[in-house]
């Protein structure tokens, strides 16, 4: 295993307008709590990292109300217009006190499903891999590109095609420096493995559980409810 501590990072300045809700998706109630509590209370139990950073939009109304406002192991960050400067600014964030080698986990706000042995695993598998780790699902489905009229122009062959989730796990000088040559470049990663793949790196996909979805429809709500159920000891 290679050194370095670990922190992470954790995206929560988006608007959520797929939701078709007033308040931001990381704020809908989910078994009594916030999404967003949800997630961070996750990552706090692996004791995994020193420190969490919360990105959070500028003038976020919501996040004074919650309890984990006042826990001293999470700091703040403010986000930006797309999620990748979001978790740039989280990074420079981080790097007013963690090392350059150091390990930074990133994982959505909107991702309340994490299950501690998918953590630990992408966890474990950074540290053994140079590049990197996400995790991430293969594609179970068969896939169909449409045309412009809603109609199959063609099947999709989806071999060694996979969904990414988060948290993906970088070392932060590396992640940062893509992400900003990204960023310079006028591109707008849709995650930070996709950063590290410009610059040249080789990220490890790491399969992990479907049901570390992403809350993005209504529908999803009700799904991450009932799975989040069924985990509770009875
Ligand atoms: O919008 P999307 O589902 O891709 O958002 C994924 C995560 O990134 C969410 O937790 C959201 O709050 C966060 N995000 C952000 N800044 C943005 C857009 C999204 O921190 N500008």
């Amino acid at each position: 295993m290679s050194e370095g501590r670990f922190w992470a990072v954790v995206p929560a300045a988006g608007s959520g307008t797929r939701m078709g809700s007033e308040l931001p998706k990381q704020y809908l109630t989910l078994l009594g709590k916030t999404v967003l509590e949800h997630t961070l209370q996750g990552l706090l139990a692996s004791e995994a990292f020193q420190r969490l950073v919360v990105v959070l939009a500028a003038h976020d109304p919501h996040w004074q109300s919650l309890a984990l406002a006042r826990d001293p192991r999470i700091v703040i960050a403010t986000g930006a217009a797309e999620r990748c400067q979001s978790v740039c600014n989280g990074l420079v964030r981080l790097g007013e006190f963690a090392a350059p080698h150091d390990w930074v986990a990133v994982h959505d706000a909107a991702r309340p499903c994490l299950t501690p042995d998918d953590l630990h695993r992408v966890l474990a598998a950074a540290q053994e891999h140079p590049d990197g780790a996400l995790l991430a699902v293969p594609l179970a489905d068969t896939l169909k590109r449409a045309d412009a009229h809603g109609r199959v122009d063609e099947t999709v062959s989806r071999a060694r095609l996979w969904r990414a989730l988060t948290p993906q796990v970088f070392r932060l000088a590396p992640l940062h420096d893509a992400l900003q040559a990204a960023l310079a470049g006028g591109l707008q990663p849709t995650d930070e493995a996709q950063a590290m793949e410009l610059a040249g790196y080789r990220p490890r996909l790491v399969e992990g559980s479907a049901a570390n979805l992403k809350i993005t429809q209504p529908d999803d709500l009700r799904f991450a409810e009932t799975l989040l159920q069924h985990r509770r000891p009875s």
